[in-house]
């Protein structure tokens, strides 16, 4: 359809049949028979049938079942007046069958190019179980490991979390589809708009208060990326940011995304968050509401009956709204037909037979290359890893055979397809002449715990075994064998939506196995899955190596033996910084001076930013991961050190792989602002390039400094470039300072 047939569509609709295209509901509303409706879902939701009519819905939420997606499409249309197709938009975060690793690990790969493919594998699966939507990508700046979200996002830093908005709508939309999506591709949500992932203490759904320069330095890029790449959905956030909620925000949603960002797509609420705009204590009541987040141009609302039951009021009180009402519902009809809804409402699931490439094992090798990538090494002393061949290994711990390694928001991936840890070590054990034993040594997650995680407490497999025995078992294994490869965590449902924690670490009865096994004295390789940076500070003495698996997908066991084998060289680095302790959070690489900036040749002194009882460093830093490669750093140069506004200056390091083993090295550039109206962090992110290197190959790595890289906004969100002198420092990790130089731009 053009865009006139579109207006014709338009103008045919009454106010009703207009309002029910800005209404998501679930599958549940379309797939019995209408008194069944009536008096289930319609009524449990509130949904007054004499003001809303199920028929004129215009999308649904989470049917991701291409049979379930193709008879509730053909009911719904042979019953639909204007043939309007619904739109069916799910939660496919990182993966439909084939589950990527989380995002938060896929920004350790650094690797936005593999992100894309993971990208674009995920949307082709989800285009042929004919998924429409998709809510992802989420690029929610978080600093704070208590926030169980975390495991969604990109991590701490914004180029990062750019990079992977950019990527992720590229990877899922396709590249050029201002007006069409093609087969294999579906439409992007970006989300949480705004700043969701910085909510008080970490608690789920707490208050956001950020100032205006740190809100456009820091958390609005990566939204403002994802809009510059063509992303078709914005979805709002359930937090208060600043004292106004996000989904009634005009402020946010008018000025800001419509209005300075120029999207034109359509806004979609978090979910039910219109109306817990009341229980946020803004509006009196739901027309309220309605009106407000309408105001602030919210076009979909979902899965409540705010809108279904007041817009119709809202626009009878001010008919101005009529004008609001017939832009959202354009927006709307818009990205059905970039769809291509209107020629085919059955795109991806046409053809019933058809054979799909869910779980190919191209998709599969793509998510197993990125956990290779994701998983980061933090610690190899002895060189422990790789274990060499000929060796007894004793695997031990509760994530050796624990199949639920997805994630909490791989809501369509099944544990029955995951390789575990176990199977991707005996894959391996005939090759590497390695002869495996095993033992559990340990619960997930100690029974006295387990009631806090309400209905998914009986998804979390119990342990009858008392655990001294379990203790026991796994001691007179390890006793036995050369290494103990000890796998260790936090359960995936104690991560995830409203699964904050208060004190993200490893967990007492864990650490009580590690010291018993340390006591051995084996070597350990301790291998962690988590959602989010655990605190590791009570056992990083007792184990010689360890692996951050986080929740590595489908191929996580099989990429995680690649890895012990030295099959594969690890090359992640982090993307979230890893606390001490808990009294450290929120702790990250990019924090400010201070006026008193610790100086370490005075250390005792007593006035300095720093704590009496705990060094200020994290236990891992930002950009930090080692590597079986031994990189050496040399020839840093800068081609001039005071850049004239006009020219680019190009600052750039040799790196040296002396080792035998072939490498990828991600090498950071960091600019530190030195003095500015408002001030600069110590340093940020501005660059980096991932190198391969063969053994004992060298390459240069050069970098141009641009004046983009030394601008930042100020708190009316006005980009400054100001002269003076910058610290640019080129290294392995954002700890890393060895080559640093100042220029001056006078
Ligand atoms: C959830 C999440 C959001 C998700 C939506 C639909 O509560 O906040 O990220 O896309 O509801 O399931």
């Amino acid at each position: 359809m053009n865009l006139n047939d579109l207006n014709l569509l338009l103008n045919n609709l009454t106010v009703e049949e207009k309002i029910g295209q800005l209404i998501q509901l679930t599958g549940d509303f379309f797939d019995q028979e209408d008194e069944i409706i009536e008096t289930g879902p319609m009524t449990k939701l509130g949904l007054d049938d004499n003001k809303y009519d199920v028929k004129n819905t215009g999308s649904v939420l989470n049917v991701v079942n291409g049979k379930d997606i193709l008879n509730i499409q053909k009911n719904y249309l042979e019953q639909s007046k204007h043939k309007i197709p619904l739109l069916f938009m799910a939660d496919i975060i990182y993966g439909y069958k084939t589950i990527l690793p989380i995002p938060l690990a896929q920004t350790c790969s650094w690797n936005f190019n593999l992100v894309k493919d993971g990208a674009s594998m995920m949307a082709k699966e989800c285009f042929e179980a004919g998924i429409h939507v998709t809510f992802s990508p989420m690029v929610d700046i978080v600093r704070d490991p208590r926030w169980g979200r975390v495991l969604e996002s990109p991590g701490e830093d914004t180029l990062l979390s750019k990079m992977y908005s950019k990527y992720m709508v590229e990877g899922i939309q396709g590249q050029d589809c201002n007006d069409e999506i093609g087969n294999n591709k579906i439409a992007a949500c970006v989300k949480h708009f705004a700043a969701y992932g910085a909510p008080r203490a970490g608690l789920e759904y707490a208050e956001v208060e950020l100032s205006q320069s740190t809100l456009w330095n820091d958390y609005f890029p990566g939204y403002k990326e994802a809009v510059d790449s063509g992303v078709k959905f914005v979805m709002t956030s359930f937090n208060l940011l600043n004292g106004i909620p996000c989904t009634g925000n005009i402020w946010l949603n008018k000025d800001i995304l419509r209005g300075k960002f120029g999207f034109n797509g359509v806004l979609i609420s978090d979910y039910a968050a219109i109306e817990e705009l009341t229980k946020h204590g803004f509006t009196k009541d739901a027309f309220d509401s309605a009106s407000i987040a309408f105001e602030s141009t919210v076009d979909i609302d979902m899965k409540t009956s705010v809108y279904a039951n007041n817009l119709l009021d809202v626009v009878k009180i001010d008919n101005k709204k009529l004008d609001l009402l017939n832009t959202a519902v354009l927006r709307i009809l818009r990205v059905k037909n970039e769809l291509g809804l209107f020629e085919n409402p059955y795109r991806g699931v046409e053809n019933e037979d058809r054979v799909t490439s869910i779980l190919s094992s191209e998709h599969l090798d793509l998510s197993k290359n990125m956990a290779e990538e994701s998983v980061v090494m933090l610690k190899n002393s002895r060189n422990i890893l790789p274990l060499k061949k000929d060796l007894d290994v004793a695997l031990i711990g509760p994530y050796i055979k624990e199949k639920a390694t997805l994630g909490f928001w791989a809501i369509t991936g099944e544990n029955k397809d995951t390789i575990t840890l176990e199977e991707g070590v005996k894959n391996l054990s005939d090759s590497m002449n390695w002869r495996v034993s095993y033992a559990l040594g340990c619960p997930m997650v100690c029974e006295s715990e387990i009631k806090n995680y309400g209905k998914y407490a009986e998804k979390i497999e119990r342990v009858s075994v008392p655990e001294d025995k379990l203790r026991e078992e796994a001691i007179e294994i390890s006793s036995k064998s050369d290494v103990i490869i000890l796998a260790v965590g936090e359960s995936t449902y104690q991560s995830g939506e409203a699964g904050s924690r208060s004190n993200p670490c490893i967990p007492d009865h864990q650490i009580k196995l590690i010291k018993k096994l340390k006591k051995i004295g084996k070597p350990i390789v301790l291998i962690v899955y988590a959602g989010r940076p655990l605190i590791m500070s009570d056992i990083i003495d007792d184990v010689d190596a360890i692996l951050y698996a986080w929740y590595p997908g489908t191929m996580g066991g099989q990429a995680l033996a690649n890895l012990i084998s030295g099959n594969v060289n690890p090359s992640g680095k982090l993307s979230m910084t890893f606390p001490r302790n808990v009294g450290q959070i929120p702790i990250y690489y990019n924090t400010y001076k201070t006026g008193r900036p610790i100086d370490y040749e005075n250390y005792n002194h007593r006035f300095y930013s720093k704590y009496l009882d705990e060094k200020v460093t994290p236990l891992f830093s930002f950009g930090y991961g080692l590597s079986y490669s031994n990189f050496i750093y040399k020839n840093f140069k800068v081609d001039n050190k005071s850049l004239k506004q006009e020219e680019k200056l190009k600052v750039s390091i040799t790196i040296e792989n002396r080792s035998e083993y072939i490498g990828k090295e991600i090498v950071q550039l960091y600019i530190d602002d030195m003095y500015s109206t408002i001030v600069r962090p110590r340093k940020e992110l501005k660059a980096f390039k991932k190198v391969l290197l063969k053994p004992f190959e060298e390459v240069e790595v050069s970098f141009s400094i641009t004046e983009e890289m030394l601008s930042f906004y100020d708190n009316e969100g006005e980009l400054h470039f100001e002269l003076g002198e910058f610290k640019i420092f080129v290294g392995s990790s954002s700890e890393d300072e060895m080559n640093q130089c100042i220029i001056s731009i006078d």
